[in-house]
């Protein structure tokens, strides 16, 4: 029987307790051995709430319980969920994380403490929700020199994109509507500012090339200045308006960015539509290959951290090298880069 501590009991900690109790059965047949949620660190007491006897105030409850092996980050934020995540590495337990804030910042220096201690640090979730991309481009495609990299890596602002090209509304009606629904934020700058995509392509970035990539040193346009008449303009040359966080290797030198892209109708991310997201990966050798799926939501991001809570548990005492190194990488200025 494997522990399982949760820290963070929102929308995708939640879902990891669902994930775990709905496939018990095959998760164990799969881990090697039965996977149990033993204490969840929330702030609230979670009343009527199925995990509710589980819930703690207290992170040392779950610090402080060997029992514990693996720990799931999924609180958000990098204060305090790095000290947390780094007292759990440092206590011999494997952190899965689903957190792209923290992955993006420190996501090498907690591989690198992960390895001295001979354990995991896996976070699957923290790009494309439910969407396998990070596991792929360490393990599948290590033999590539990666020569490009682009993707709708927010569902919000693809949500918002496709109902302006759909529909022919502006841009404040939908975002009105998209948190009318609970698809976006009250403050949804993170999304339609184009910051949570430029820290996903950054973590993408310093997977593909092994050396971190700062999310800060990337140009970052978001959506917000996109106007009606911009997606009218597009559709009428069989366009359309996604925003994308892409990254390219020409020449030696590194360029990412983040942007609002006219994509015509033969361009394989054109069709990816809604909350969907879609990662376009070239390499010299195998060419393009693509991810598509659920980016964000419940269970699709809980299912990929409970992926890594099953590969932490086959690898309890090996740590997974993924190749990503603290040493920093320096971008090339984007307006010099030529198609
Ligand atoms: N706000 C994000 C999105 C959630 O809309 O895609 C997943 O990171």
């Amino acid at each position: 029987m494997v522990n399982v501590g949760i820290i963070g009991y929102g929308t995708v900690g939640s879902g990891v307790f669902e994930v775990i109790n709905t496939n018990r059965q095959s998760i164990a047949i799969k881990a090697g051995e039965e996977i149990k949620v033993k204490r969840i660190c929330d702030l609230r007491d979670m009343p009527g709430d199925p995990a509710e006897k589980l819930i703690t105030h207290d992170f040392n409850d779950i610090l402080n319980d060997d029992e514990i092996s693996v720990v799931v980050e999924t609180m958000g934020g990098t204060k305090p969920a790095y000290d947390f995540v780094k007292l759990a590495i440092e206590a011999g337990k494997s952190v899965c994380t689903s957190n792209k804030e923290l992955v993006a910042k420190y996501g090498a220096g907690l591989i690198k403490l992960a390895k001295e201690k001979n354990v995991n640090f896996l976070f699957e979730a923290s790009v494309g929700g439910g969407i396998p991309v990070i596991r792929p481009l360490n393990y599948s495609l290590t033999a590539e020199e990666i020569i490009e990299i682009q993707g709708i890596l927010n569902g919000t602002t693809n949500y918002i994109l496709t109902k302006m090209d759909k529909e022919g509304l502006d841009y404040d009606t939908v975002l009105k509507e998209a948190q009318a629904m609970g698809y976006a934020e009250r403050n949804p700058s993170a999304d339609v500012d184009g910051y949570d995509s430029g820290r996903k392509i950054a973590i993408l970035t310093s997977l593909a090339y092994g050396k971190q990539v700062d999310f800060e040193d990337i140009p970052v346009e978001g959506i917000s200045r996109i106007t009606k008449e911009d997606m009218e303009y597009a559709k009428s040359l069989d366009a359309t308006i996604k925003l994308i966080g892409e990254s390219k290797k020409d020449g030696g030198v590194v360029y990412a960015r983040v942007a609002p892209v006219m994509l015509s109708r033969n361009q394989p991310l054109h069709s990816v539509e809604d909350v969907f997201n879609a990662v376009l990966i070239k390499g010299n050798m195998v060419d393009d290959v693509m991810f598509y799926g659920r980016g964000a939501g419940k269970l699709p991001t809980a299912s990929a951290v409970v992926a890594d809570v099953v590969e932490a548990v086959r690898n309890k005492d090996r740590h997974l090298d993924i190749n990503w190194d603290e040493e920093k990488l320096t971008l090339g200025d984007i307006r010099q880069y030529k198609q």
